[in-house]
């Protein structure tokens, strides 16, 4: 299964949710491989904190092609992917050949402004690749706050999936990172675990869950670029 963790808005998560995931599912013994494709490299210097050997990290701020990734994924159950904010061909091209895409969004009316652009890019794209599953997230919630209960009504009107974990603002998100290790290694019982795990489960039953029937679909599947052309013309 190939997850990317896209949103053009930064600094809404993707980084912080994609590596906790990561650990999640490593956790579960899967073989899994993170691909940081954010030329600023946050995952990478992430996990370069104390030679963290938590999973397999590859930095690849090159353009992502379909082929280079299944290359890439030949060895492992998983791919997932860490993508930069602002780059839409990148987000295009992920959406072309993933299998689910996670979209962060912290409870901010900036937020969501923001994803009321992408999303008509993302739904053009789900055109394309029919078995596309693209999940909307929540990061950032504050618990016991108006705003954190109203996030998920606030989201109705993009009529899109919103996963049911949502991660709440805590400071282990942060701290963990500072040491280089996922919330899971940090504080094993903490709140912020318990969310990532209940995250895994949400993720794994995503997966086995039956996918539509492939419709046919009209673009050269090696080609991210005629793709995105057509979806451009
Ligand atoms: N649930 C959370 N609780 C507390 N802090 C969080 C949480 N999620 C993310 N953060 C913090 O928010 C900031 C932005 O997170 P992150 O870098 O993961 O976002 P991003 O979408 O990957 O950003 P960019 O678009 O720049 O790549 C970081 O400082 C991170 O530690
Ligand atoms: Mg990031």
């Amino acid at each position: 299964m190939i997850i990317s963790f896209v949103n053009q808005k930064g600094g809404v998560g993707k980084t912080t949710t994609s590596i906790n995931l990561a650990a999640g599912l490593i956790r579960r013994d899967y073989n899994l491989l993170y691909v940081d494709a954010d030329p600023q490299g946050s995952a990478s210097q992430w996990h370069s904190v104390e030679n963290n050997q938590a999973f397999e990290i590859l930095h690849y701020p090159e353009p992502l092609h379909r082929a280079d990734i299944e290359a890439l994924s030949q060895d492992y159950e998983h791919v997932i992917i860490d993508a930069p904010p602002a780059n839409h061909d990148l987000t295009s091209a992920l959406a072309t050949f993933s299998d689910l895409l996670i979209v962060p969004i912290t409870p901010s009316p900036l937020d969501l402004w923001a994803y009321s652009e992408m999303q008509v890019d993302i739904e053009d794209l789900r055109m394309r690749n029919p078995e596309l599953k693209v999940h909307l997230m929540i990061n950032r919630k504050i618990p016991g706050t108006r705003l954190g209960r109203e996030a998920r009504q606030a989201m109705d009107v993009f009529n899109a999936d919103i996963l049911k974990t949502e991660l709440c603002q805590r400071v282990a998100y942060i701290e963990s990172l500072i040491s280089g290790v996922s919330v899971i290694q940090y504080e094993p019982k903490g709140k912020a675990a318990l969310e990532i795990d209940a995250f895994c489960d949400e993720v794994l039953s995503l997966m086995v869950e039956k996918k539509p029937e492939a419709a046919e679909v009209n673009f050269h599947e090696n080609s991210i670029e005629s793709a995105f052309a057509q979806m451009v013309r």
